[in-house]
């Protein structure tokens, strides 16, 4: 039987994440954890503040937990603007959940990457599966480390450690934070609320993305797949759509004509523009059979239909 832990559950992909392993091993092997509880969340939740090496071993060990979901991690945005700081939550984070976990015999972890991992130097279409990594940001080199001492954990000490590096995650039932392609989110608050949008990047910034649906499948298939099909040990490219702003606007266009956008890049767009426009993910389709269902249109038409119900407008 498995007994799962989550770190970062209140986040956006955990409070989604948390739902989807509540339905596949059932709400009571779930542990839910984070330093503060989400309102959306039902089921076994802990105050865990993964910084403290001694409450990861503890909560570990206390639940047998036998697969972890390490989402915690301060995204690129925000951890500019305190540099070391970011860097010591999101590898101190990493260090205890890996070391705890090697330590208590847990059988799997998932470590979420990023498309924050390349930089500059890099081919933007269709970026390879290995190319130099020089991230821009300090979320990016966290990443970029993280997925090497994965490897380095499954290579020294057999710890089943598992990476996609997702492209800019799309949901309608949680709401980033500190992210730069958060803006894709929040374009569909602002259509379904009829507000005009302010874009903080310009309109013609394709940047890789992926409905939360896609994403959360993603993150079980590669759990589920057979161990000896995993051949990439650092993190799988993963793809759903690309596209920019205008793009992006458009979609939604055909479903709120009256829609207004405008445009004012800040810092965040030096960010975008050293990220890849799209993304070769092969590796991870030959390796563990994955293939997006999304395409911009078909998002665009479940997050306004979700979100015209969570904020209770009937459609016209
Ligand atoms: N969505 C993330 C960010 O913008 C990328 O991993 O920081």
């Amino acid at each position: 039987m498995e007994k799962i832990l989550i770190t970062g559950a209140s986040g956006q992909l955990g409070i989604v994440l948390t739902k989807a392993l509540q339905k596949k091993y059932g709400v009571e092997n779930v542990i839910a954890s984070d330093i503060s509880k989400s309102s959306n969340h039902e089921g076994v939740f802990e105050i865990l503040n993964v910084t403290n090496y001694e409450a990861v071993d503890n909560c570990i060990s206390r639940h047998k937990i036998t697969q972890v979901y390490h989402l915690v991690a301060i995204l690129s945005a925000k951890g500019e603007a305190n540099p070391l700081n970011t860097w010591g939550i999101n590898m101190n984070t990493l260090f205890n959940v890996f070391e705890a976990s090697r330590l208590n015999g847990v059988k799997k972890v998932f470590y979420p990457s990023s498309i924050a991992v390349f930089g500059e130097d890099i081919e933007y279409i269709n970026t390879p599966q290995s190319p130099n990594l020089t991230p821009l940001t300090v979320y990016g080199m966290s990443k970029a480390a993280g997925e090497n001492w994965a490897n380095y954990y499954y290579k020294k000490y057999g710890l089943d450690i598992r990476s996609v590096r997702y492209p800019g995650v799309i949901g309608y039932q949680s709401l980033p934070g500190g992210g730069t392609t958060d803006y894709a989110v929040s374009i569909f608050h602002s259509a379904v609320k009829n507000e005009d949008f302010n874009c903080f990047l310009e309109s013609s910034t394709t940047l890789p993305m992926i409905f939360m649906d896609d994403a959360i499948r993603a993150t079980l298939e590669l759990m589920d797949a057979p161990k000896e099909n995993i051949k990439v040990r650092t993190s799988y490219n993963l793809a759903g759509m690309s596209f920019n702003p205008k793009q992006i606007y458009d979609s939604i266009k055909k479903i709120n004509p009256n829609f207004k956008i405008s445009y004012t890049p800040d810092f965040r767009q030096e960010i975008a523009n050293s990220w890849p426009k799209s993304i070769d993910d092969s590796q991870a389709r030959k390796d563990w059979g994955w293939q997006p269902k999304y395409n911009l249109d078909t998002m665009s038409k479940e997050m306004m239909e979700n979100l015209k119900e969570y904020y209770n407008l009937v459609s016209v």
